[in-house]
């Protein structure tokens, strides 16, 4: 079974080709990063425009990377949600329309689902019952999954979502958009026990990150000797080099920290699952990695993490997600009427 799958729902431009749900035979992703990063951050308006130009050149791409025609595929799959308006509408209307002419059934994916599923390239199969760490630019979520298509959120950010802590961490230190990966690539060079900033409390599985956005704030004005009205945007050209790097190395441990600490009450909840997944942009990070194999992984459970080139977006893993419902017997959706839902939840 063959799915071209689509993506577009923030600023990556993505289609690939999935073979038996769990085969990339081709994924073409064209980041709009580059111009993004001359703003700090994502322009809607810009990015929908960026798709609407890169759209059809990546889907074409991704059939004859894979060696294949409209003829070989059969099924088309798209995020739908969550994400931005121009954005979704772009990627949606492209496999509508493809679904159409073509004569393929559709099947319209959210995108969590997908980034959960990018598990499933990696080689080895998660198990179920599972826990998943949904950890994106948008959100931060605890999913429990007790079978294929079945989720339930048991935790969630009850303000910003952990790569918006990085990106806007990145900002405060003068580094360049997108924030994670910035903060991880001089996070290297850096100390971890210079500074200490305090892990939030917050009841139950749910997290907060927009204190740990503002204790960053707060230790490099302090640090500067600088008065708290000093704009973030001022503090950077204070900076040594070193200092920024002990804060992203800080910053980014007490981020892994809060994360894995709520996995471990997550699993104390949960002793029967077998699997933990991550899934999101921030599932990339190293140490994060390192701290959810060291805690989260014990005779019982296995930590998984999809490969680095599907912890971002990406359409390889929407064809994944679009395979286990197709053989979940999941009905496919009509292409007339296929609409976006930039804000809905999992389901
Ligand atoms: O899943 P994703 O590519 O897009 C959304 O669905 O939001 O996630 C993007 C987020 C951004 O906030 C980015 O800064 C973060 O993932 N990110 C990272 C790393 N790579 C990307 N955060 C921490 N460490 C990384 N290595
Ligand atoms: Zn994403």
């Amino acid at each position: 079974m063959k799915i071209l799958a689509i993506e577009s729902s923030c600023d990556e431009t993505a289609a690939a080709v999935i073979e038996d749900g769990v085969k990339v035979l081709s994924n073409v992703v064209v980041s709009q990063v580059d111009i993004f990063a001359a703003y700090g951050g994502v322009i809607p308006e810009v990015a929908a425009r960026s798709h609407l130009e890169a759209i059809l050149p990546v889907v074409k791409q991704a059939l004859s990377d894979a060696g294949l025609t409209k003829d070989d595929i059969d099924y088309i799959a798209v995020t739908y949600a969550p994400g931005l308006l121009g954005s979704l509408l772009i990627g949606t209307l492209t496999a509508r329309m493809l679904a159409i002419l073509w004569q393929k059934p559709l099947y319209a994916v959210h995108h969590l689902k997908s980034h959960i599923y990018a598990n499933w390239l990696a080689g080895e199969e998660p198990q179920f019952p599972l826990l998943a760490l949904v950890v994106s630019g948008g959100h931060t979520q605890i999913i429990y999954m007790e079978e294929h298509n079945k989720f339930e959120i048991i935790g969630t950010t009850r303000d910003d979502a952990v790569g918006e802590c990085f990106d806007k961490v990145a900002k405060i230190l003068g580094l360049p958009y997108p924030g994670g990966p910035s903060v991880a690539r001089v996070a290297e060079q850096g100390s971890n026990k210079r500074y200490k900033l305090p892990i939030p409390r917050v009841e139950g599985l749910d997290f907060s990150f927009s204190g740990l956005k503002t204790a960053v704030l707060r230790a490099v004005q302090a640090e500067l000797g600088l008065p708290i009205t000093t704009p973030s945007y001022e503090l950077s050209k204070h900076l040594s080099r070193q200092q920024v790097a002990d804060f992203a190395a800080v910053f980014q441990e007490t981020a892994a920290e809060i994360l894995v600490e709520k996995m471990e009450n997550a699993l104390q909840a949960h002793p029967e699952a077998l699997s933990v997944v991550t899934a999101g942009g921030v599932s990339a990070n190293q140490a994060l990695r390192q701290k959810a194999i060291e805690r989260l992984s014990d005779a019982n459970t296995v930590v998984f993490f999809p490969e680095l080139r599907y912890s971002g977006d990406n359409a390889a893993m929407v064809g994944a997600a679009a395979y286990f419902e197709i053989i979940s017997g999941v009905k496919p959706t009509d292409p007339y009427s296929l609409n976006i839902a930039p804000r809905t939840p999992i389901i």
